[in-house]
């Protein structure tokens, strides 16, 4: 009986996805608890890579149970695309998928009022994924939203209709031309599609689940940079990304949480618009983003590259009682003679810092840094933690004293077999 949880770091895109597949065998569920398909999780294994947006990393593992909980905003559509993008992996997923029933819905109108705002806020704008996510966490705290399982309802289609009218009356609030009859067709099919799963309360799977012994693994979305409360806002996303929305996300006492598994690239990234303070604007920037092939999985948008800014870093393991660390794509960085990593901020004022400052938006703040040497070799060849070139695990044993919790996985590729994972820790997990 035990509940662990994987979250993000960073800015989101850690590599959350690789993780969560890697490590689904030790678990019997994998639940996603916020966020929707803002999310682009990607799995690579036997030459296919695989990018997942609602569905839970652990679907491609046999005999997991899945579970997409009451935290996450689910686009219809983008569901049925991803379950049909499946097809080929003879997945039953009448067996191992399973959509609470308090999820919220994500309405063609969510989208265009996401688009509409973005618009009207022109330089100002979030760089939202256009996903509808703000406004359909905003329906749902405004105790407007529409749920999973209103769609079982005799009167789905009139209380979609009232929904839809207040939306509409929100867009003429914006120079914003729409066509939302020739996106209605496909979100019917989409509602008619998702009512062939099982729908169900799955607080009670979870707790269910718990109590026969079961091993769950929760799957962050986005990052704690992007959350709702301590993220750079207003630059973030519009839920809890942090430990604590995996309880409100799932129905899961705090009491049952063991672990917390934090993830980060060796390095920083963002995408979409807000603060970065250790941003690289020069060629070392432009060689991280092609080393690591930094677009986003989701929109395709070049993702902003720069060092580890370990403040940051530090927070996030704060907020999350962080208990491992995992540092992803150390390959990245194998060319490079020197590595820099943020320790502190100098403040506008002069003082020297190493918490996050209230905020990052009017007053710059200039990163401290101090350099590494670099490993400059391949990783391929390194097969497990004890042939890591010493460099590396110099870098790896600085970050771990600075953040005060050890790194337990360092991962040197994008596919499943590109992982290094300390054997006694990995076996006793
Ligand atoms: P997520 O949103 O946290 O699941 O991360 P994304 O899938 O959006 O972005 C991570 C990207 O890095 C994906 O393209 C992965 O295939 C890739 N990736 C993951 N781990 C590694 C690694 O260790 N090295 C390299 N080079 N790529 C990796
Ligand atoms: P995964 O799960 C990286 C960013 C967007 C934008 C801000 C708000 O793949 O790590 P939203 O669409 O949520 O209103 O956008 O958050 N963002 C992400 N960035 N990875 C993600 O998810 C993200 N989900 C949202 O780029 O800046
Ligand atoms: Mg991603």
């Amino acid at each position: 009986m035990s509940v662990h949880l994987l979250l993000g770091l960073q800015w989101g895109d850690e590599g959350k996805g690789k993780i969560v597949d890697y490590i689904a065998p030790q678990y019997e569920v994998v639940a996603r608890f916020q966020g929707g398909p803002n999310a682009g999780h990607t799995l690579e294994f036997d030459g296919i890579k695989h990018v997942l947006h609602q569905i839970p990393s652990g679907i491609f593992r046999n005999d997991i149970t899945n579970i997409i909980g009451n935290g996450v905003v689910l686009d219809p559509v983008v569901f049925k695309e991803e379950i049909e993008k499946l097809k080929d992996f003879k997945i039953d997923f009448s067996k191992n998928l399973f959509i609470s029933k308090k999820t919220q819905l994500i309405l063609p109108t969510h989208r265009l009022l996401d688009a509409a705002s973005e618009a009207a806020k022109g330089k100002e704008k979030i760089g939202s994924t256009l996903k509808g996510i703000g406004p359909t966490y905003m329906d749902k705290t405004g105790r407007n939203g529409l749920r999973i399982g209103d769609i079982l309802s005799a009167h789905f289609k009139e209380k979609y209709q009232l929904l839809v009218a207040k939306h509409k009356r929100l867009l003429q609030h914006y120079q914003f031309e729409y066509d939302l009859a020739a996106l209605e067709p496909a979100f019917f099919e989409a509602i008619d599609f998702l009512k062939t799963f099982n729908l169900v309360e799955s607080e009670y799977l979870i707790n269910d689940a718990l109590q026969a012994g079961k091993s769950i693994l929760c799957e962050g979305a986005q990052g704690s940079l992007l959350d709702i409360d301590f993220g750079s806002y207003p630059f973030v996303t519009s839920s809890n990304t942090t430990a604590a929305g995996a309880c409100t996300g799932l129905g899961i006492a705090p009491n049952r949480i063991e672990k917390v598994m934090g993830i980060f690239k060796a390095y920083c990234t963002r995408v979409g618009s807000g603060p970065f303070p250790t941003e690289l604007f020069d060629d070392i920037g432009e060689q991280i983003r092609k080393e690591g092939n930094e677009f986003g999985a989701t929109t395709g948008r070049p993702r902003r590259c720069g060092w580890l800014d370990l403040p940051a870093l530090r927070y996030a393991v704060m907020l999350n009682g962080v208990t491992e660390l995992f540092m992803m794509k150390a390959d990245v960085l194998n060319s490079f003679e020197e590595i820099k990593v943020c320790t502190h901020y100098r403040l506008p004022n002069g003082e020297v810092t190493d918490q996050m400052p209230y905020c990052l938006i009017h007053e710059p703040i200039e990163p401290i840094y101090e350099t590494l040497p670099g490993w400059q070799q391949s990783l391929d060849q390194v097969n497990s933690f004890e042939e890591i070139p010493a460099a590396l695990s110099a870098y790896i044993q600085f970050i771990e004293e600075k953040v005060g919790v050890p790194i337990h996985l360092v991962s040197v590729g994008p596919d499943r077999t590109q992982t290094l994972h300390k054997t006694s820790v990995a076996a006793s997990s």
